[in-house]
């Protein structure tokens, strides 16, 4: 089987290489001359672990390409598939824009000499299928020509630092069709991906488009609504590390998903649920619960801060804050919507320094702070003379790190965890203030006093 894949940003990139593994032969086509031209050298635009080496392994097999020529690689190629994974930018307005969407499947229509059928993979709102489809009819009236095709959608659940393994075993695979023919070539592209025994699910194209916006809605709400159950157990003298155990052994609920933390962050959950109330607003409907989860995490980006704020009582200039953690998830250097920045900025404002260290994505940090912060070579070091540690993603190296040798750099030992990943308790017996999310504050100054 031979496909192409266009866009070669997170999605192309991982769609692509994990159907050359898998034997299929794969062009992966952008217009970013450098980024082909890297892609080739072996060079990737994106860090996802395990990727570079699946890369060059199946680029030497000769099953993965690279090429920036869209219309040659469309033109008498033999693929079954064109699998259309461009980028949906929120426009200003919250929805996602299709220019580049569409703009390819022009191209694809301008250019295709036998059947194929033209997958949407980018997330997109409800009805694009229908765009691209409309659009390559257009194109192919224009050239006077009957070439029969078939549009699909076949939306992504891949979760960036497990991308691989989450494409190769999928806990399900949907897909949107409208005919019989377009099913048969989906189900022989996805055979090998089915040994887990984990379903393929062929439904029509509207139900495809919006199972994918629904599923991110409904982790995000998820995550919007354990963190205002956090800021409630705060205020109540709960502990929501117990709550979410207590509730998450219930097969109903599920224990996944439900961690607090300092908001939701990423390519995706922040801009799916803008997208997904824009187009129930522009359709007449009011998505209320969607409108909270996102009130909610832009609220949520500022908790660590005004925990800061508060122990410091507002007197932050001066002061030196030690940052573990940029990306806004662990295994990722993809900063999009990361809550580190928000809490950065904040104290920027308030004339603190900033010391940070990230395992991954320093760099990408650096393109968009600049040196507005310091960047420490270790997480040891951006600790030194810091007034405080702010733990803000949970890279699983900081999970346990020698507290003997933080609290010796420090000049101040005061943690404040955006993820809850370390024992209040233990923490303030090793003399440390503790400020979890949606826990009690631990300092052993407390327990001194209440002993006097
Ligand atoms: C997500 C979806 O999981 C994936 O299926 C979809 O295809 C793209 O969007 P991703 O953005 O890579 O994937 O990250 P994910 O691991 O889902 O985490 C998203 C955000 O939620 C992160 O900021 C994470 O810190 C936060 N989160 C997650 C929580 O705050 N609490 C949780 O319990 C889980």
């Amino acid at each position: 089987m031979r496909i192409a894949v266009v866009g070669t940003g997170y999605v192309g990139l991982v769609t692509g290489t994990c159907f050359a593994e898998v034997g299929i032969d794969v062009t992966c086509i952008d217009i970013d001359e450098k980024k082909i031209e890297n892609l080739k050298k072996g060079i990737l635009p994106i860090y996802e672990p395990g990727l570079d080496e699946m890369v060059a392994r199946n680029a030497q097999k000769e099953r993965l390409s690279f090429s920036t020529d869209l219309a040659g690689s469309i033109q008498g190629c033999g693929c079954e598939a064109a699998f259309i994974a461009v980028g949906t930018p929120p426009g200003e307005d919250g929805s996602a824009d299709l220019k580049y969407v569409l703009g390819v499947a022009r191209e694809i229509g301008r250019n295709m000499t036998d059947y194929m059928v033209v997958v949407t993979k980018s997330t997109v709102p409800v009805g694009t299928a229908q765009k691209v489809r409309q659009a390559i009819e257009e194109e192919l009236e224009i050239r006077g020509v009957d070439i029969p095709f078939d549009v699909a959608s076949n939306p992504e659940f891949l979760k960036e630092g497990a991308a691989i393994e989450d494409f190769l075993k999928p806990d399900r695979i949907v897909v949107g069709v409208a005919s019989e023919k377009a099913e048969k070539v989906m189900k022989k592209l996805y055979k090998p991906f089915l040994m887990n025994g984990h379903p393929l699910i062929f439904m029509d194209i509207p139900s495809a488009e919006m199972t994918k916006y629904a599923a991110n809605a409904m982790l995000a709400t998820k995550i919007s609504f354990m963190n205002d159950i956090a800021n409630l157990c705060e205020i109540m003298g709960a502990d929501v590390n117990m709550v979410r155990k207590g509730i998450g052994s219930d097969v109903r609920i599920g224990n996944k998903f439900i961690y607090p933390g300092i908001g939701y962050g990423g390519s995706c959950f922040p801009k799916d649920v803008k997208a997904l109330i824009r187009t129930a607003s522009e359709n007449g409907y009011q998505m209320r619960v969607l409108q909270s989860v996102e009130e909610v995490n832009e609220n949520q980006k500022s908790v660590l801060y005004n925990k800061i704020h508060s122990h410091f009582q507002g007197n932050l200039s001066g002061k030196t804050f030690a940052i573990w953690g940029l990306s806004f998830k662990p295994k990722t250097d993809d900063m999009r919507e990361a809550p580190s920045l928000v809490i950065i900025r904040k104290l920027l404002e308030q004339g603190a320094k900033v010391r940070a260290y990230d395992p991954v994505a320093m760099e990408e940090a650096r393109h968009i702070l600049g040196d507005t912060i310091e960047y420490g070579k270790d997480e040891y070091e951006a600790l030194i003379d810091a007034d405080a540690l702010l733990l803000v993603t949970e890279w699983p190296e900081f999970r346990s790190p020698n507290f003997a040798v933080v609290s010796k750099l420090m000049k101040d030992k005061v943690v404040f965890d955006g993820r809850n990943i370390y024992d209040g308790v233990d923490l303030s017996e090793k003399g440390f203030s503790y400020y979890g999310i949606g826990v009690k504050k631990q300092t052993q100054q407390t327990e001194a006093t209440v002993k006097l």
